[in-house]
Protein backbone atom coordinates (compact mmCIF):
# COMPACT_ATOMS: atom_id res chain seq x y z
CA UNK A 1 0.00 0.00 0.00
CA UNK A 2 1.17 3.46 -0.82
CA UNK A 3 0.26 6.45 0.68
CA UNK A 4 0.66 9.61 -0.93
CA UNK A 5 -1.03 13.20 -1.95
CA UNK A 6 -4.04 13.12 -4.22
CA UNK A 7 -3.44 14.91 -7.45
CA UNK A 8 -6.99 16.54 -9.42
CA UNK A 9 -7.00 12.99 -11.71
CA UNK A 10 -7.43 11.49 -8.18
CA UNK A 11 -11.14 13.39 -7.52
CA UNK A 12 -13.39 11.35 -8.81
CA UNK A 13 -12.04 8.18 -6.80
CA UNK A 14 -12.00 10.43 -3.69
CA UNK A 15 -15.63 10.68 -3.98
CA UNK A 16 -16.35 6.67 -4.48
CA UNK A 17 -14.78 6.32 -1.26
CA UNK A 18 -16.84 8.43 1.09
CA UNK A 19 -19.59 7.72 -0.75
CA UNK A 20 -19.03 3.75 0.21
CA UNK A 21 -17.28 4.38 3.89
CA UNK A 22 -20.08 6.59 4.89
CA UNK A 23 -22.97 5.17 3.10
CA UNK A 24 -26.17 6.27 0.90
CA UNK A 25 -27.59 8.39 3.33
CA UNK A 26 -24.46 10.59 4.71
CA UNK A 27 -21.75 9.59 1.88
CA UNK A 28 -22.89 12.37 -0.46
CA UNK A 29 -22.90 15.28 1.37
CA UNK A 30 -19.51 13.88 2.64
CA UNK A 31 -18.03 14.05 -0.65
CA UNK A 32 -19.50 17.07 -2.07
CA UNK A 33 -18.00 19.04 1.27
CA UNK A 34 -14.61 17.28 0.21
CA UNK A 35 -15.08 18.90 -3.44
CA UNK A 36 -15.62 22.17 -1.99
CA UNK A 37 -13.60 22.25 0.34
CA UNK A 38 -10.66 21.43 -2.11
CA UNK A 39 -11.82 24.84 -4.03
CA UNK A 40 -12.27 26.63 -0.74
CA UNK A 41 -9.66 29.16 -0.59
CA UNK A 42 -9.97 29.69 3.57
CA UNK A 43 -9.20 25.85 3.61
CA UNK A 44 -5.80 26.33 2.29
CA UNK A 45 -3.14 25.14 3.28
CA UNK A 46 -4.59 22.29 3.01
CA UNK A 47 -3.57 18.38 3.04
CA UNK A 48 -5.19 15.32 1.34
CA UNK A 49 -3.59 11.81 1.10
CA UNK A 50 -4.69 9.17 -0.72
CA UNK A 51 -3.87 5.16 0.21
CA UNK A 52 -3.34 2.95 -2.85
CA UNK A 53 -3.82 -0.50 -3.01
CA UNK A 54 -3.72 -2.32 -6.15
CA UNK A 55 -3.75 0.41 -7.89
CA UNK A 56 -7.26 1.53 -6.66
CA UNK A 57 -7.95 4.35 -3.84
CA UNK A 58 -9.09 2.25 -0.79
CA UNK A 59 -8.52 5.40 1.81
CA UNK A 60 -8.75 9.48 2.20
CA UNK A 61 -8.31 11.65 4.54
CA UNK A 62 -8.19 15.63 4.36
CA UNK A 63 -6.57 18.45 6.29
CA UNK A 64 -7.72 22.03 6.24
CA UNK A 65 -6.42 25.35 8.01
CA UNK A 66 -7.80 25.55 10.82
CA UNK A 67 -7.23 28.94 13.85
CA UNK A 68 -7.58 29.71 17.01
CA UNK A 69 -9.61 33.11 18.37
CA UNK A 70 -9.45 35.01 20.91
CA UNK A 71 -5.95 33.82 21.64
CA UNK A 72 -2.74 36.20 21.74
CA UNK A 73 -0.64 33.46 20.97
CA UNK A 74 -0.01 32.92 17.10
CA UNK A 75 -0.29 29.06 16.73
CA UNK A 76 -0.36 26.89 13.25
CA UNK A 77 -3.63 24.17 12.83
CA UNK A 78 -5.05 22.32 11.13
CA UNK A 79 -8.38 20.46 11.31
CA UNK A 80 -9.06 16.18 10.10
CA UNK A 81 -12.25 15.89 8.62
CA UNK A 82 -12.88 13.65 6.03
CA UNK A 83 -11.68 10.21 7.08
CA UNK A 84 -13.02 7.15 5.14
CA UNK A 85 -11.49 3.48 4.37
CA UNK A 86 -13.74 1.53 1.81
CA UNK A 87 -15.75 -0.85 3.57
CA UNK A 88 -13.98 -3.70 1.94
CA UNK A 89 -10.70 -2.38 2.92
CA UNK A 90 -11.27 -1.07 6.61
CA UNK A 91 -9.46 -3.00 9.78
CA UNK A 92 -6.41 -3.26 7.49
CA UNK A 93 -4.37 -0.06 9.11
CA UNK A 94 -5.44 2.06 6.24
CA UNK A 95 -7.26 4.83 8.38
CA UNK A 96 -4.00 3.97 10.62
CA UNK A 97 -1.42 5.00 8.03
CA UNK A 98 -3.34 7.72 6.24
CA UNK A 99 -3.78 9.46 9.94
CA UNK A 100 -0.17 8.99 10.96
CA UNK A 101 1.38 10.04 7.60
CA UNK A 102 -0.45 13.19 7.80
CA UNK A 103 0.76 14.07 11.28
CA UNK A 104 4.01 13.43 10.23
CA UNK A 105 3.87 15.71 7.18
CA UNK A 106 1.79 18.24 8.85
CA UNK A 107 4.36 18.44 12.47
CA UNK A 108 7.24 18.66 9.61
CA UNK A 109 5.67 21.62 8.00
CA UNK A 110 5.81 23.38 11.47
CA UNK A 111 1.81 22.96 12.47
CA UNK A 112 1.45 22.22 16.23
CA UNK A 113 -2.26 21.15 16.51
CA UNK A 114 -4.37 19.42 14.76
CA UNK A 115 -8.36 19.21 15.91
CA UNK A 116 -10.83 16.49 14.84
CA UNK A 117 -14.46 15.75 15.53
CA UNK A 118 -14.43 12.47 15.37
CA UNK A 119 -14.84 8.01 17.25
CA UNK A 120 -13.32 9.17 20.55
CA UNK A 121 -12.58 5.41 20.73
CA UNK A 122 -10.65 5.84 17.25
CA UNK A 123 -8.08 9.23 17.33
CA UNK A 124 -6.77 8.60 21.04
CA UNK A 125 -4.57 5.99 19.35
CA UNK A 126 -2.72 8.31 17.36
CA UNK A 127 -2.34 10.83 20.41
CA UNK A 128 -5.63 12.89 19.98
CA UNK A 129 -7.24 13.57 23.51
CA UNK A 130 -10.57 15.56 24.73
CA UNK A 131 -10.42 19.23 23.42
CA UNK A 132 -13.12 20.91 25.35
CA UNK A 133 -11.96 20.00 28.62
CA UNK A 134 -8.25 22.15 27.74
CA UNK A 135 -9.84 25.05 26.72
CA UNK A 136 -10.53 24.55 22.97
CA UNK A 137 -13.82 25.75 21.79
CA UNK A 138 -15.15 24.02 18.69
CA UNK A 139 -16.76 26.06 15.44
CA UNK A 140 -20.04 25.18 16.71
CA UNK A 141 -21.47 24.12 20.03
CA UNK A 142 -21.02 20.13 20.45
CA UNK A 143 -23.70 18.37 22.57
CA UNK A 144 -22.82 17.71 26.36
CA UNK A 145 -23.23 13.74 25.54
CA UNK A 146 -20.63 14.05 22.38
CA UNK A 147 -17.87 16.33 24.13
CA UNK A 148 -15.31 13.49 23.82
CA UNK A 149 -15.78 13.74 19.86
CA UNK A 150 -14.21 16.77 19.87
CA UNK A 151 -10.57 16.47 20.26
CA UNK A 152 -6.78 17.80 19.64
CA UNK A 153 -2.92 16.54 19.10
CA UNK A 154 -0.42 18.48 19.75
CA UNK A 155 2.79 18.55 17.12
CA UNK A 156 4.48 20.84 19.45
CA UNK A 157 5.41 19.72 22.82
CA UNK A 158 3.96 21.84 25.10
CA UNK A 159 1.67 24.20 23.33
CA UNK A 160 -1.74 23.10 24.16
CA UNK A 161 -0.48 24.75 27.82
CA UNK A 162 -0.12 28.13 26.46
CA UNK A 163 -3.54 29.04 23.56
CA UNK A 164 -6.39 28.14 23.89
CA UNK A 165 -9.90 29.60 22.36
CA UNK A 166 -12.09 28.76 19.70
CA UNK A 167 -11.11 27.22 16.79
CA UNK A 168 -12.30 28.44 13.64
CA UNK A 169 -12.32 26.27 10.77
CA UNK A 170 -12.51 26.68 6.77
CA UNK A 171 -15.85 28.16 5.36
CA UNK A 172 -16.97 24.85 3.44
CA UNK A 173 -16.98 23.12 6.98
CA UNK A 174 -18.36 26.04 8.96
CA UNK A 175 -21.85 24.73 9.04
CA UNK A 176 -24.04 23.68 11.84
CA UNK A 177 -24.44 19.82 10.27
CA UNK A 178 -20.61 18.94 9.91
CA UNK A 179 -20.50 19.37 13.84
CA UNK A 180 -23.28 16.90 14.69
CA UNK A 181 -21.40 14.17 16.07
C1 LIG B 1 -13.10 4.93 10.85
C2 LIG B 1 -12.28 4.45 9.66
C3 LIG B 1 -11.70 5.62 8.92
C4 LIG B 1 -11.12 3.59 10.22
O1 LIG B 1 -10.27 3.21 9.17
P1 LIG B 1 -9.68 1.72 9.11
O2 LIG B 1 -8.67 1.66 8.05
O3 LIG B 1 -10.82 0.77 9.03
O4 LIG B 1 -9.03 1.62 10.55
P2 LIG B 1 -7.68 0.91 10.97
O5 LIG B 1 -7.56 -0.40 10.27
O6 LIG B 1 -6.56 1.85 10.85
O7 LIG B 1 -7.92 0.72 12.50
C5 LIG B 1 -8.78 -0.30 12.93
C6 LIG B 1 -9.30 0.07 14.29
O8 LIG B 1 -10.26 1.12 14.13
C7 LIG B 1 -11.42 0.81 14.85
N1 LIG B 1 -12.59 1.41 14.20
C8 LIG B 1 -13.01 1.24 12.95
N2 LIG B 1 -14.15 1.93 12.75
C9 LIG B 1 -14.43 2.55 13.92
C10 LIG B 1 -15.48 3.39 14.34
N3 LIG B 1 -16.49 3.71 13.54
N4 LIG B 1 -15.45 3.85 15.62
C11 LIG B 1 -14.44 3.50 16.44
N5 LIG B 1 -13.42 2.69 16.09
C12 LIG B 1 -13.43 2.22 14.84
C13 LIG B 1 -11.48 -0.71 14.79
O9 LIG B 1 -12.27 -1.22 15.82
C14 LIG B 1 -10.01 -1.08 14.98
O10 LIG B 1 -9.70 -0.99 16.36
P3 LIG B 1 -8.54 -1.90 17.00
O11 LIG B 1 -7.26 -1.52 16.31
O12 LIG B 1 -8.55 -1.48 18.42
O13 LIG B 1 -8.94 -3.30 16.75
C15 LIG B 1 -13.11 3.56 8.70
O14 LIG B 1 -13.65 2.50 9.42
C16 LIG B 1 -14.20 4.32 7.96
O15 LIG B 1 -13.97 4.82 6.87
N6 LIG B 1 -15.41 4.37 8.55
C17 LIG B 1 -16.55 5.02 7.92
C18 LIG B 1 -16.36 6.52 7.83
C19 LIG B 1 -16.01 7.13 9.16
O16 LIG B 1 -16.63 6.85 10.17
N7 LIG B 1 -14.98 8.00 9.14
C20 LIG B 1 -14.39 8.57 10.32
C21 LIG B 1 -15.10 9.77 10.75
S1 LIG B 1 -14.40 10.33 12.28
Amino acid sequence: MEIRKSTEADKSEIEIVHIQAFGEKEGPEIAKLVNDLFEDETASPLLSLVAVKNSKIAGHVLYTKASITQTTASVSAQLLAPLAVLPEAQNQGIGTHLVREGLSQLSESGVALVFVLGHPEYYPRFGFRTAGSIGFEAPFPIAEENADAWMVVELKEGITGKVNGKVQCAEALNQPQYWRE
